[in-house]
Protein backbone atom coordinates (compact mmCIF):
# COMPACT_ATOMS: atom_id res chain seq x y z
CA UNK A 1 0.00 0.00 0.00
CA UNK A 2 1.49 3.53 -0.84
CA UNK A 3 1.71 6.06 1.44
CA UNK A 4 -1.70 8.56 1.89
CA UNK A 5 -1.75 12.14 1.69
CA UNK A 6 -4.20 12.50 4.45
CA UNK A 7 -4.12 10.43 7.86
CA UNK A 8 -7.05 10.46 9.73
CA UNK A 9 -6.89 9.38 13.25
CA UNK A 10 -9.92 7.89 14.41
CA UNK A 11 -10.85 8.97 17.86
CA UNK A 12 -13.67 6.80 17.67
CA UNK A 13 -16.13 9.13 15.60
CA UNK A 14 -19.25 7.46 14.04
CA UNK A 15 -18.69 10.19 11.19
CA UNK A 16 -14.72 9.21 10.66
CA UNK A 17 -15.33 6.94 7.54
CA UNK A 18 -17.19 10.13 6.64
CA UNK A 19 -14.27 12.38 6.89
CA UNK A 20 -11.96 9.93 4.87
CA UNK A 21 -15.14 9.62 2.25
CA UNK A 22 -15.63 13.60 1.74
CA UNK A 23 -11.49 13.41 1.96
CA UNK A 24 -11.00 11.58 -0.98
CA UNK A 25 -14.37 12.96 -2.84
CA UNK A 26 -12.29 15.97 -3.47
CA UNK A 27 -9.19 14.13 -4.59
CA UNK A 28 -6.78 13.22 -2.11
CA UNK A 29 -5.62 9.98 -1.21
CA UNK A 30 -6.82 9.34 2.72
CA UNK A 31 -6.77 6.13 5.29
CA UNK A 32 -8.04 5.76 8.69
CA UNK A 33 -5.28 5.25 11.39
CA UNK A 34 -5.98 4.34 14.97
CA UNK A 35 -4.14 6.82 17.49
CA UNK A 36 -1.56 4.41 18.74
CA UNK A 37 -0.45 3.51 14.71
CA UNK A 38 -0.67 7.46 13.92
CA UNK A 39 1.49 8.02 16.94
CA UNK A 40 4.15 5.66 15.65
CA UNK A 41 4.34 6.10 12.79
CA UNK A 42 4.80 10.04 13.51
CA UNK A 43 7.51 8.36 16.05
CA UNK A 44 9.57 6.64 13.69
CA UNK A 45 9.52 9.77 11.09
CA UNK A 46 6.73 8.78 8.72
CA UNK A 47 5.00 11.87 8.19
CA UNK A 48 1.01 12.93 5.95
CA UNK A 49 1.11 15.78 4.31
CA UNK A 50 -2.32 16.80 6.28
CA UNK A 51 -3.50 15.12 9.61
CA UNK A 52 -7.24 15.08 10.63
CA UNK A 53 -7.75 14.50 14.27
CA UNK A 54 -11.78 12.76 14.21
CA UNK A 55 -14.35 13.37 16.43
CA UNK A 56 -15.17 10.77 19.34
CA UNK A 57 -17.26 9.89 21.74
CA UNK A 58 -15.24 10.64 25.09
CA UNK A 59 -14.73 13.57 26.65
CA UNK A 60 -10.84 15.08 26.81
CA UNK A 61 -11.26 15.36 30.36
CA UNK A 62 -10.46 11.49 30.41
CA UNK A 63 -7.91 11.74 27.56
CA UNK A 64 -4.88 11.70 29.11
CA UNK A 65 -3.25 10.33 26.45
CA UNK A 66 0.36 12.20 25.27
CA UNK A 67 0.02 13.86 22.03
CA UNK A 68 3.03 15.91 21.94
CA UNK A 69 4.51 13.44 18.63
CA UNK A 70 1.20 14.96 16.64
CA UNK A 71 1.75 18.28 17.18
CA UNK A 72 6.01 18.21 16.84
CA UNK A 73 6.15 19.11 13.41
CA UNK A 74 5.29 22.90 13.19
CA UNK A 75 4.75 22.36 9.28
CA UNK A 76 2.39 19.53 9.65
CA UNK A 77 -1.16 20.71 8.73
CA UNK A 78 -3.52 19.62 11.44
CA UNK A 79 -7.37 19.61 11.39
CA UNK A 80 -9.49 19.16 14.71
CA UNK A 81 -12.95 18.65 14.23
CA UNK A 82 -15.00 18.50 17.09
CA UNK A 83 -13.43 16.19 19.76
CA UNK A 84 -10.09 16.87 17.74
CA UNK A 85 -10.85 20.68 18.35
CA UNK A 86 -11.06 19.94 21.79
CA UNK A 87 -8.14 18.22 21.77
CA UNK A 88 -6.04 21.27 20.64
CA UNK A 89 -7.88 23.78 22.89
CA UNK A 90 -6.64 21.12 25.70
CA UNK A 91 -3.19 20.73 24.31
CA UNK A 92 -2.34 24.34 23.60
CA UNK A 93 -2.97 25.61 26.27
CA UNK A 94 -6.56 26.94 26.45
CA UNK A 95 -9.81 25.82 28.41
CA UNK A 96 -12.00 23.37 27.82
CA UNK A 97 -15.57 23.42 29.77
CA UNK A 98 -17.30 20.26 30.77
CA UNK A 99 -21.02 20.95 28.82
CA UNK A 100 -24.42 20.52 30.64
CA UNK A 101 -25.91 21.99 27.67
CA UNK A 102 -24.92 21.06 24.47
CA UNK A 103 -25.79 21.71 20.78
CA UNK A 104 -26.85 18.75 18.57
CA UNK A 105 -27.92 18.49 14.94
CA UNK A 106 -28.30 21.86 13.35
CA UNK A 107 -26.93 24.57 14.43
CA UNK A 108 -26.18 28.45 12.82
CA UNK A 109 -22.56 29.46 12.80
CA UNK A 110 -21.47 32.83 11.50
CA UNK A 111 -17.71 34.00 10.50
CA UNK A 112 -16.47 36.62 12.93
CA UNK A 113 -12.99 38.51 13.18
CA UNK A 114 -13.43 39.28 9.60
CA UNK A 115 -12.63 35.90 8.43
CA UNK A 116 -14.06 34.54 5.46
CA UNK A 117 -13.92 30.83 3.34
CA UNK A 118 -14.16 30.82 -0.38
CA UNK A 119 -17.99 29.74 -1.47
CA UNK A 120 -19.18 30.10 1.78
CA UNK A 121 -21.31 32.37 2.87
CA UNK A 122 -20.95 34.00 6.08
CA UNK A 123 -24.12 32.49 7.85
CA UNK A 124 -24.18 29.03 7.37
CA UNK A 125 -25.90 25.62 8.76
CA UNK A 126 -23.50 23.22 10.28
CA UNK A 127 -24.31 19.91 12.01
CA UNK A 128 -23.34 20.02 15.97
CA UNK A 129 -22.66 17.23 18.39
CA UNK A 130 -21.18 17.99 21.18
CA UNK A 131 -21.33 18.94 25.06
CA UNK A 132 -18.03 19.84 25.74
CA UNK A 133 -16.72 22.84 24.37
CA UNK A 134 -13.75 25.30 24.37
CA UNK A 135 -14.85 28.08 26.54
CA UNK A 136 -10.98 29.84 26.60
CA UNK A 137 -9.08 29.99 23.00
CA UNK A 138 -5.41 28.99 23.56
CA UNK A 139 -3.02 32.19 23.41
CA UNK A 140 -1.94 31.20 20.20
CA UNK A 141 -4.99 30.68 18.09
CA UNK A 142 -7.81 32.97 17.13
CA UNK A 143 -11.73 32.80 16.90
CA UNK A 144 -12.73 32.54 13.01
CA UNK A 145 -16.19 31.04 13.95
CA UNK A 146 -18.59 31.46 16.34
CA UNK A 147 -22.44 29.75 16.59
CA UNK A 148 -25.48 31.46 17.12
CA UNK A 149 -25.58 29.68 20.50
CA UNK A 150 -22.33 31.49 21.91
CA UNK A 151 -20.61 28.97 21.29
CA UNK A 152 -16.78 28.95 19.82
CA UNK A 153 -17.90 27.39 16.07
CA UNK A 154 -14.00 27.76 14.73
CA UNK A 155 -10.13 28.22 16.06
CA UNK A 156 -7.34 28.87 13.76
CA UNK A 157 -3.72 28.62 14.65
CA UNK A 158 -1.77 32.27 14.25
CA UNK A 159 1.19 31.18 13.02
CA UNK A 160 0.93 27.66 12.21
CA UNK A 161 -1.28 25.26 9.72
CA UNK A 162 -3.86 24.10 12.35
CA UNK A 163 -7.60 24.72 12.40
CA UNK A 164 -10.20 23.45 14.26
CA UNK A 165 -13.73 23.25 13.93
CA UNK A 166 -16.36 22.21 16.66
CA UNK A 167 -18.77 21.08 13.89
CA UNK A 168 -18.62 18.29 11.35
CA UNK A 169 -17.98 19.82 7.95
CA UNK A 170 -17.99 15.38 7.09
CA UNK A 171 -21.63 15.37 7.60
CA UNK A 172 -24.32 15.78 4.40
CA UNK A 173 -26.04 18.39 6.80
CA UNK A 174 -23.29 20.81 6.65
CA UNK A 175 -24.35 22.52 4.08
CA UNK A 176 -21.15 23.85 3.41
CA UNK A 177 -18.92 21.17 4.20
CA UNK A 178 -17.11 20.54 1.45
CA UNK A 179 -16.32 23.78 0.63
CA UNK A 180 -14.57 23.74 4.37
CA UNK A 181 -12.32 20.74 4.06
CA UNK A 182 -11.40 22.37 0.74
CA UNK A 183 -10.05 25.36 2.22
CA UNK A 184 -7.86 23.30 4.91
CA UNK A 185 -6.51 20.87 2.35
CA UNK A 186 -6.17 23.40 0.05
CA UNK A 187 -5.29 26.85 1.19
CA UNK A 188 -3.80 25.51 4.53
CA UNK A 189 -2.25 22.64 3.65
CA UNK A 190 -1.54 23.36 -0.24
CA UNK A 191 -2.28 19.41 -1.26
CA UNK A 192 -2.81 18.63 -5.13
CA UNK A 193 -4.95 16.11 -6.15
CA UNK A 194 -3.79 12.53 -6.01
CA UNK A 195 -6.80 10.12 -5.96
CA UNK A 196 -8.34 9.19 -9.31
CA UNK A 197 -10.18 6.29 -10.30
CA UNK A 198 -6.72 5.98 -12.52
CA UNK A 199 -4.96 5.99 -9.67
CA UNK A 200 -7.15 3.55 -7.47
CA UNK A 201 -7.13 1.37 -10.48
CA UNK A 202 -3.48 0.92 -10.72
CA UNK A 203 -3.13 0.39 -6.98
CA UNK A 204 -5.76 -2.51 -7.01
CA UNK A 205 -4.38 -3.66 -10.37
CA UNK A 206 -0.59 -3.88 -8.85
CA UNK A 207 -2.51 -5.99 -5.76
CA UNK A 208 -3.39 -8.09 -8.67
CA UNK A 209 -0.20 -8.43 -10.50
CA UNK A 210 2.04 -9.88 -6.63
CA UNK A 211 0.64 -12.86 -7.57
CA UNK A 212 2.69 -14.72 -9.90
CA UNK A 213 1.60 -17.79 -11.47
CA UNK A 214 -1.19 -19.29 -9.31
CA UNK A 215 -4.53 -19.86 -9.83
CA UNK A 216 -7.33 -17.65 -8.52
CA UNK A 217 -10.95 -18.96 -7.56
CA UNK A 218 -13.81 -16.26 -7.11
CA UNK A 219 -17.11 -16.58 -5.55
CA UNK A 220 -18.59 -15.00 -8.09
CA UNK A 221 -22.34 -13.13 -7.39
CA UNK A 222 -22.39 -11.39 -10.15
CA UNK A 223 -22.77 -8.11 -7.95
CA UNK A 224 -20.78 -5.20 -8.09
CA UNK A 225 -18.16 -6.05 -5.79
CA UNK A 226 -16.98 -9.19 -7.37
CA UNK A 227 -17.54 -8.00 -10.53
CA UNK A 228 -15.33 -5.22 -10.95
CA UNK A 229 -12.63 -7.38 -8.47
CA UNK A 230 -12.69 -10.29 -11.12
CA UNK A 231 -12.78 -7.81 -13.86
CA UNK A 232 -9.82 -5.54 -12.86
CA UNK A 233 -7.81 -8.90 -12.57
CA UNK A 234 -8.56 -10.45 -15.53
CA UNK A 235 -6.27 -8.93 -17.66
CA UNK A 236 -3.82 -9.48 -15.42
CA UNK A 237 -4.36 -12.85 -14.36
CA UNK A 238 -6.04 -14.77 -17.46
CA UNK A 239 -7.22 -18.22 -17.93
CA UNK A 240 -5.75 -18.65 -13.98
CA UNK A 241 -8.92 -16.79 -12.23
CA UNK A 242 -12.01 -19.00 -12.49
CA UNK A 243 -15.31 -17.23 -11.21
CA UNK A 244 -17.91 -19.51 -9.12
CA UNK A 245 -21.32 -18.52 -9.29
CA UNK A 246 -23.69 -20.42 -7.15
CA UNK A 247 -27.32 -20.96 -7.98
CA UNK A 248 -28.88 -21.16 -4.42
CA UNK A 249 -32.54 -21.62 -6.11
CA UNK A 250 -33.09 -17.98 -4.02
CA UNK A 251 -32.46 -15.68 -6.55
CA UNK A 252 -34.54 -13.59 -8.91
CA UNK A 253 -35.84 -13.95 -12.73
CA UNK A 254 -33.31 -10.65 -13.13
CA UNK A 255 -30.28 -12.11 -11.31
CA UNK A 256 -30.43 -15.23 -14.17
CA UNK A 257 -30.50 -13.00 -16.50
CA UNK A 258 -27.68 -11.12 -15.18
CA UNK A 259 -25.76 -13.76 -14.99
CA UNK A 260 -26.18 -15.21 -18.72
CA UNK A 261 -25.65 -11.43 -19.64
CA UNK A 262 -22.57 -11.06 -18.06
CA UNK A 263 -20.75 -14.77 -19.10
CA UNK A 264 -21.45 -13.55 -22.31
CA UNK A 265 -20.55 -10.09 -22.44
CA UNK A 266 -17.30 -9.96 -20.13
CA UNK A 267 -15.25 -12.59 -21.42
CA UNK A 268 -15.00 -14.13 -17.87
CA UNK A 269 -14.81 -17.90 -17.19
CA UNK A 270 -17.87 -17.98 -15.00
CA UNK A 271 -18.81 -22.07 -13.53
CA UNK A 272 -22.14 -21.78 -12.79
CA UNK A 273 -23.36 -24.60 -9.80
CA UNK A 274 -26.62 -26.13 -9.96
CA UNK A 275 -27.34 -26.36 -6.25
CA UNK A 276 -31.24 -25.53 -5.72
CA UNK A 277 -31.67 -29.03 -4.06
CA UNK A 278 -29.04 -28.67 -1.47
CA UNK A 279 -29.78 -25.34 -0.49
CA UNK A 280 -34.28 -25.81 -0.20
CA UNK A 281 -33.65 -29.38 1.94
CA UNK A 282 -30.66 -27.31 4.41
CA UNK A 283 -33.47 -24.74 4.92
CA UNK A 284 -36.61 -27.44 5.31
CA UNK A 285 -37.91 -27.33 8.92
CA UNK A 286 -36.08 -24.05 9.93
CA UNK A 287 -38.36 -20.87 10.36
CA UNK A 288 -35.58 -18.92 12.61
CA UNK A 289 -33.93 -15.93 10.68
CA UNK A 290 -30.50 -16.53 12.13
CA UNK A 291 -30.76 -20.67 11.80
CA UNK A 292 -31.98 -19.91 8.25
CA UNK A 293 -28.99 -17.42 7.31
CA UNK A 294 -26.38 -20.09 8.78
CA UNK A 295 -27.66 -23.02 6.90
CA UNK A 296 -27.52 -21.00 3.52
CA UNK A 297 -24.30 -19.87 4.80
CA UNK A 298 -23.19 -23.16 5.64
CA UNK A 299 -24.73 -25.24 2.41
CA UNK A 300 -22.97 -22.76 0.04
CA UNK A 301 -19.40 -23.07 1.65
CA UNK A 302 -20.30 -26.94 1.76
CA UNK A 303 -21.38 -27.30 -1.95
CA UNK A 304 -18.96 -24.51 -2.96
CA UNK A 305 -16.07 -26.43 -1.78
CA UNK A 306 -17.16 -29.85 -3.38
CA UNK A 307 -17.53 -28.23 -6.86
CA UNK A 308 -14.09 -26.40 -6.88
CA UNK A 309 -12.81 -29.79 -5.33
CA UNK A 310 -14.44 -31.53 -8.10
CA UNK A 311 -12.97 -28.77 -10.73
CA UNK A 312 -9.51 -28.80 -9.42
CA UNK A 313 -9.23 -32.66 -10.35
CA UNK A 314 -11.18 -32.46 -13.39
CA UNK A 315 -8.48 -29.71 -14.54
CA UNK A 316 -5.24 -31.04 -12.44
CA UNK A 317 -5.11 -27.50 -10.88
CA UNK A 318 -5.06 -26.10 -7.25
CA UNK A 319 -5.88 -22.77 -6.72
CA UNK A 320 -3.95 -20.73 -4.17
CA UNK A 321 -6.25 -17.53 -3.95
CA UNK A 322 -9.59 -16.65 -3.15
CA UNK A 323 -10.43 -13.65 -5.05
CA UNK A 324 -12.87 -11.11 -2.99
CA UNK A 325 -14.64 -7.94 -3.48
CA UNK A 326 -14.42 -6.72 0.23
CA UNK A 327 -14.46 -2.86 1.05
CA UNK A 328 -13.00 -0.52 3.41
CA UNK A 329 -15.50 -0.42 5.42
CA UNK A 330 -15.48 -4.29 6.23
CA UNK A 331 -11.09 -3.86 6.95
CA UNK A 332 -11.91 -0.94 9.36
CA UNK A 333 -14.17 -2.50 11.46
CA UNK A 334 -12.04 -5.50 11.46
CA UNK A 335 -8.98 -3.50 13.01
CA UNK A 336 -10.35 -0.43 14.81
CA UNK A 337 -11.89 -1.36 18.63
CA UNK A 338 -15.13 0.34 19.16
CA UNK A 339 -15.16 3.27 20.41
CA UNK A 340 -15.42 2.09 24.25
CA UNK A 341 -13.26 -0.87 23.88
CA UNK A 342 -16.99 -3.11 23.41
CA UNK A 343 -17.77 -5.68 20.59
CA UNK A 344 -21.04 -3.92 18.64
CA UNK A 345 -23.47 -6.64 19.13
CA UNK A 346 -24.95 -8.88 15.80
CA UNK A 347 -27.97 -7.90 14.45
CA UNK A 348 -27.45 -10.56 11.91
CA UNK A 349 -24.97 -12.55 10.35
CA UNK A 350 -24.08 -10.97 7.18
CA UNK A 351 -20.64 -12.96 6.56
CA UNK A 352 -21.73 -14.95 2.93
CA UNK A 353 -18.54 -16.99 2.50
CA UNK A 354 -16.70 -16.49 6.11
CA UNK A 355 -14.88 -19.35 6.98
CA UNK A 356 -14.41 -20.27 3.46
CA UNK A 357 -10.90 -19.36 3.31
CA UNK A 358 -9.55 -21.02 5.91
CA UNK A 359 -11.21 -24.33 5.37
CA UNK A 360 -9.80 -24.53 1.57
CA UNK A 361 -6.59 -22.92 2.60
CA UNK A 362 -6.61 -19.88 0.42
CA UNK A 363 -4.71 -17.32 0.41
CA UNK A 364 -7.00 -14.07 -0.13
CA UNK A 365 -6.55 -11.93 -2.62
CA UNK A 366 -8.56 -8.41 -1.85
CA UNK A 367 -7.93 -5.44 -4.24
CA UNK A 368 -10.65 -3.35 -3.88
CA UNK A 369 -9.93 -3.31 0.45
CA UNK A 370 -9.23 0.29 0.25
CA UNK A 371 -12.29 0.85 -1.37
CA UNK A 372 -15.51 2.58 -0.47
CA UNK A 373 -18.85 1.20 -2.57
CA UNK A 374 -19.14 4.51 -4.32
CA UNK A 375 -15.40 3.93 -5.41
CA UNK A 376 -16.05 0.76 -6.56
CA UNK A 377 -18.72 2.35 -8.77
CA UNK A 378 -16.15 4.44 -10.51
CA UNK A 379 -13.41 1.91 -10.85
CA UNK A 380 -16.20 -0.44 -12.49
CA UNK A 381 -17.12 2.49 -14.76
CA UNK A 382 -13.48 3.05 -15.37
CA UNK A 383 -13.13 -0.27 -16.36
CA UNK A 384 -16.10 0.15 -19.11
CA UNK A 385 -18.41 -1.82 -17.47
CA UNK A 386 -22.00 -0.99 -18.49
CA UNK A 387 -23.82 1.71 -16.29
CA UNK A 388 -26.57 -1.02 -15.33
CA UNK A 389 -24.44 -3.71 -13.74
CA UNK A 390 -22.32 -1.50 -12.17
CA UNK A 391 -24.94 0.76 -10.53
CA UNK A 392 -26.85 -2.54 -9.58
CA UNK A 393 -29.08 -2.76 -6.38
CA UNK A 394 -27.35 -4.80 -3.37
CA UNK A 395 -28.85 -8.14 -3.20
CA UNK A 396 -28.10 -10.02 0.23
CA UNK A 397 -26.36 -13.33 -0.06
CA UNK A 398 -29.14 -15.40 1.60
CA UNK A 399 -31.25 -14.10 -1.36
CA UNK A 400 -35.01 -14.66 -1.08
CA UNK A 401 -33.94 -17.21 1.70
CA UNK A 402 -34.81 -13.95 4.12
CA UNK A 403 -37.58 -12.08 2.09
CA UNK A 404 -39.67 -15.55 2.75
CA UNK A 405 -40.15 -15.05 6.62
CA UNK A 406 -40.35 -18.26 8.19
CA UNK A 407 -39.72 -21.69 6.54
CA UNK A 408 -39.34 -21.82 2.92
CA UNK A 409 -41.51 -22.97 0.59
CA UNK A 410 -41.36 -23.21 -3.32
CA UNK A 411 -45.16 -21.76 -3.50
CA UNK A 412 -43.67 -18.75 -1.47
CA UNK A 413 -40.12 -18.34 -3.34
CA UNK A 414 -41.77 -18.29 -6.30
CA UNK A 415 -44.10 -15.21 -5.09
CA UNK A 416 -41.52 -13.18 -4.15
CA UNK A 417 -39.71 -14.10 -7.62
CA UNK A 418 -43.11 -12.79 -9.75
CA UNK A 419 -43.69 -9.78 -7.83
CA UNK A 420 -39.89 -8.54 -7.54
CA UNK A 421 -40.12 -9.31 -11.15
CA UNK A 422 -43.72 -6.59 -11.77
CA UNK A 423 -41.74 -4.15 -9.17
CA UNK A 424 -38.26 -4.20 -10.90
CA UNK A 425 -40.14 -3.73 -14.59
CA UNK A 426 -41.78 -1.03 -12.72
CA UNK A 427 -39.12 0.55 -11.41
CA UNK A 428 -37.56 0.90 -14.96
CA UNK A 429 -40.88 2.12 -17.02
CA UNK A 430 -41.26 4.83 -14.59
CA UNK A 431 -38.09 5.93 -14.23
CA UNK A 432 -37.10 5.39 -10.25
CA UNK A 433 -35.03 2.59 -10.68
CA UNK A 434 -31.77 4.43 -10.08
CA UNK A 435 -32.84 6.86 -7.61
CA UNK A 436 -33.90 4.07 -5.05
CA UNK A 437 -31.22 1.94 -2.84
CA UNK A 438 -32.85 -0.90 -2.41
CA UNK A 439 -36.37 -1.91 -3.92
CA UNK A 440 -37.53 -5.73 -2.90
CA UNK A 441 -40.86 -7.74 -2.12
CA UNK A 442 -41.60 -9.93 0.94
CA UNK A 443 -44.01 -12.98 1.07
CA UNK A 444 -45.69 -12.23 4.77
CA UNK A 445 -46.72 -15.85 5.85
CA UNK A 446 -50.51 -14.76 6.75
CA UNK A 447 -53.55 -15.00 5.16
CA UNK A 448 -56.26 -12.20 4.58
CA UNK A 449 -59.43 -11.93 3.10
CA UNK A 450 -60.39 -10.35 -0.08
CA UNK A 451 -62.77 -10.66 -3.28
CA UNK A 452 -61.99 -11.38 -6.21
CA UNK A 453 -64.61 -11.28 -9.56
CA UNK A 454 -67.49 -12.54 -7.59
CA UNK A 455 -65.69 -14.68 -4.81
CA UNK A 456 -64.28 -14.53 -1.61
CA UNK A 457 -60.66 -14.78 -1.33
CA UNK A 458 -58.40 -15.99 1.20
CA UNK A 459 -55.02 -15.65 0.00
CA UNK A 460 -51.70 -14.05 1.13
CA UNK A 461 -50.13 -10.78 1.44
CA UNK A 462 -46.93 -9.49 -0.16
CA UNK A 463 -44.86 -6.27 1.55
CA UNK A 464 -43.30 -4.12 -1.17
CA UNK A 465 -39.78 -2.62 0.30
CA UNK A 466 -38.24 0.76 -1.10
CA UNK A 467 -35.88 2.16 0.51
CA UNK A 468 -33.37 5.15 -0.03
CA UNK A 469 -29.87 5.40 2.17
CA UNK A 470 -26.21 6.01 1.20
CA UNK A 471 -24.43 3.00 3.32
CA UNK A 472 -27.23 0.70 4.84
CA UNK A 473 -26.40 2.16 7.99
CA UNK A 474 -29.49 3.91 8.14
CA UNK A 475 -32.42 4.00 5.24
CA UNK A 476 -35.38 5.79 5.27
CA UNK A 477 -38.24 4.32 2.91
CA UNK A 478 -38.82 5.96 -0.36
CA UNK A 479 -41.99 8.10 -0.86
CA UNK A 480 -42.90 6.64 -4.33
CA UNK A 481 -45.43 8.65 -6.44
CA UNK A 482 -48.67 7.27 -6.37
CA UNK A 483 -49.43 6.23 -9.86
CA UNK A 484 -47.17 3.73 -9.04
CA UNK A 485 -47.88 2.43 -6.52
CA UNK A 486 -51.13 1.93 -7.47
CA UNK A 487 -49.35 -0.09 -10.47
CA UNK A 488 -47.30 -2.20 -8.65
CA UNK A 489 -50.27 -3.12 -6.18
CA UNK A 490 -53.11 -4.05 -9.38
CA UNK A 491 -50.11 -5.88 -11.04
CA UNK A 492 -48.98 -8.24 -8.14
CA UNK A 493 -52.77 -8.72 -7.09
CA UNK A 494 -53.79 -9.50 -10.91
CA UNK A 495 -50.25 -11.67 -11.29
CA UNK A 496 -49.48 -13.91 -9.43
CA UNK A 497 -51.40 -15.94 -7.91
CA UNK A 498 -52.47 -16.33 -4.45
CA UNK A 499 -52.05 -12.81 -3.58
CA UNK A 500 -54.97 -10.74 -2.70
CA UNK A 501 -53.26 -7.71 -0.77
CA UNK A 502 -49.93 -5.85 -0.92
CA UNK A 503 -49.16 -3.70 1.32
CA UNK A 504 -45.91 -1.36 2.27
CA UNK A 505 -43.85 -1.00 4.28
CA UNK A 506 -42.94 2.54 5.91
CA UNK A 507 -40.54 2.08 8.33
CA UNK A 508 -37.05 3.85 8.50
CA UNK A 509 -33.63 2.34 9.47
CA UNK A 510 -33.17 1.95 12.66
CA UNK A 511 -35.77 0.71 14.35
CA UNK A 512 -36.47 -1.18 11.42
CA UNK A 513 -33.62 -3.13 9.60
CA UNK A 514 -33.50 -3.07 5.61
CA UNK A 515 -34.47 -7.05 4.89
CA UNK A 516 -37.33 -8.48 7.50
CA UNK A 517 -35.26 -10.95 8.65
P1 LIG B 1 -30.01 -4.86 6.91
O1 LIG B 1 -31.14 -5.78 6.65
O2 LIG B 1 -29.08 -5.35 7.98
O3 LIG B 1 -29.17 -4.84 5.57
O4 LIG B 1 -30.45 -3.44 7.17
C1 LIG B 1 -28.23 -3.87 5.21
C2 LIG B 1 -27.77 -4.16 3.79
O5 LIG B 1 -27.09 -5.41 3.73
C3 LIG B 1 -27.78 -6.32 2.90
N1 LIG B 1 -27.75 -7.63 3.56
C4 LIG B 1 -26.88 -8.58 3.25
N2 LIG B 1 -25.93 -8.63 2.32
N3 LIG B 1 -25.40 -10.83 2.98
C5 LIG B 1 -25.20 -9.76 2.18
O6 LIG B 1 -24.34 -9.81 1.30
C6 LIG B 1 -26.33 -10.86 3.95
O7 LIG B 1 -26.50 -11.84 4.66
C7 LIG B 1 -27.11 -9.67 4.09
N4 LIG B 1 -28.14 -9.31 4.91
C8 LIG B 1 -28.51 -8.06 4.57
C9 LIG B 1 -29.18 -5.77 2.76
O8 LIG B 1 -29.80 -6.20 1.57
C10 LIG B 1 -28.91 -4.28 2.80
O9 LIG B 1 -28.46 -3.80 1.56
Amino acid sequence: MTNRQVWIADFGSQYTQLITRKTRELGFSSEIYTIKEVKERLISGQKPNALVLSGGPQSVFLDNEDYSAFFQDEKLPVLGICYGMQLLGKYFGGTVYKGHTGEYGNALIQFVNGFKIKDCPLKMNVWMSHSDHVAKIPIDFYVIMESTNNFTGAIKHKTRPIVGLQFHPEVEHTVHGKEILQYFYKEIAGLKKDWTAKTMLKEARSEVAKIKDSYVLCAFSGGVDSLVAATLSKDILNQRLYCFFVDNGLLRPQDYKHIEVLKEETGLNIEIIDAKEDFYSACRGINDPELKRKAIGKTFIEVFEKKVHEFENNRAIKFEYLLQGTLYPDVIESITPHANGGKSVTIKSHHNVGGLPERMRLKLLEPLRWLFKDEVRKLGLELGLSHDWVYRHPFPGPGIGIRVLGELSLDAINKVQQSDQILFEELHNYNLYSSVWQAFTVFLPVKTVGVKGDSRAYESVICVRVVNSVDAMTAIWSDLPREFMIQISSRICNEVPGITRVVYDVTNKPPGTIEWE
